[in-house]
């Protein structure tokens, strides 16, 4: 079996949702508590094994790239203030023995078009993909990590899925399953984001795959689907129709981050465990009469 030691994380969308502060800031960058909502996503990646993490990039995303480099000037000007706890945090982004890979979508096609851009540096291998959104807090162990779990003890695609409510489903890829034990099951059928009343299920894919190579062939030939754009999803279903693939259920907290009530949420739950100001934080929020 292949090992999984490459990631992909788009990150080319323009973030209109949280215009004005996307306006020239990439959506990406913005802060949960006291890091960009991408660097989660490195961090989980790191934490599962990854050693090469592919970011697909569009026009005026140059700071995810600064944010992932070496800050020379600022590392001398924390060193010389004797700021050594700062100069910890800028430093250890990712560590030293991980690539930060960087990549241009040059027209916004769709998630499936932006997969397909990792092509040249994924040599026919099975890889990872994490959509830095769905931000995924997990106590034990991150979401990738457990279905690095799950595909090496299958040697299969898996994506991760959670129960969605009602009429939101409809804003998800959806899958049917087969039957679920241990919270894995095998995928019958996935659609891109269909009606609430003809939606196979209230099993909605969240921003979390392992995926076999031949999805990347798929891709490169995949006629636009859902809302005029290569759909991931769309090339998805294509792999059913070659090999099995899994849903698992994670275990595990998700915030849509692209979504301004899921941006505050997630900011408000992770800033409740921070060492730094959760207790001030949770005293606060008792005292207030919403
Ligand atoms: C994308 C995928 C969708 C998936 C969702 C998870 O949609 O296309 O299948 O369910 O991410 O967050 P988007 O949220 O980019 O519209």
């Amino acid at each position: 079996m292949q090992k999984i030691t490459k990631v992909v994380i788009p990150a080319a969308g323009f973030g209109t949702r949280f215009l004005p502060a996307t306006k020239a800031n990439p959506k990406e960058m913005l802060p949960i508590v006291d890091k960009p909502v991408i660097q989660y996503a490195a961090e989980e990646a790191v934490a599962a094994g990854i050693k090469d993490i592919i970011f697909i990039i569009g026009r005026n995303k140059q700071s995810i790239e600064d944010h992932f480099d070496k800050a020379y000037e600022l590392e001398a000007e924390l060193a010389a203030k004797q700021k050594t706890l700062l100069i910890d945090s800028v430093q250890a982004i990712v560590p030293s023995f991980v690539n930060c890979i960087f990549i241009r979508q040059p027209t916004a096609l769709g998630l499936g078009h932006a997969i397909h851009c990792a092509r040249p540096v994924i040599s026919n291998e099975p890889f990872a993909i994490i959509l830095p959104d769905d931000l995924i807090d997990s106590d034990s162990c991150g979401c990738l990590s457990q279905m690095m779990d799950i595909y090496n003890q299958t040697g299969k695609s898996v994506l991760a899925v959670e129960r969605v409510k009602g009429p939101e489903i409809s804003k998800y890829g959806v899958i049917e399953i087969e039957n679920f034990e241990d919270r894995l099951g095998k995928i019958k059928t996935i659609v891109e984001k269909p009606p609430f009343e003809s939606a196979p299920s209230d099993l909605g894919v969240v921003g979390r795959y392992i995926l076999s190579y031949k999805v990347m062939e798929i891709l490169g030939r995949l006629p636009p689907g859902s809302g005029g754009e290569i759909q991931l999803t769309d090339g998805i279903s294509e792999l059913l129709k070659l090999e099995d693939i899994n849903a698992f259920e994670f275990y595990g907290t998700r915030f849509d981050c692209g979504s301004k009530l899921g941006f505050l949420k997630a900011n408000i739950a992770l800033g409740t465990k921070s060492g730094e100001v959760g207790e001030s934080l949770i005293s606060w929020i008792k005292e207030q009469k919403f």
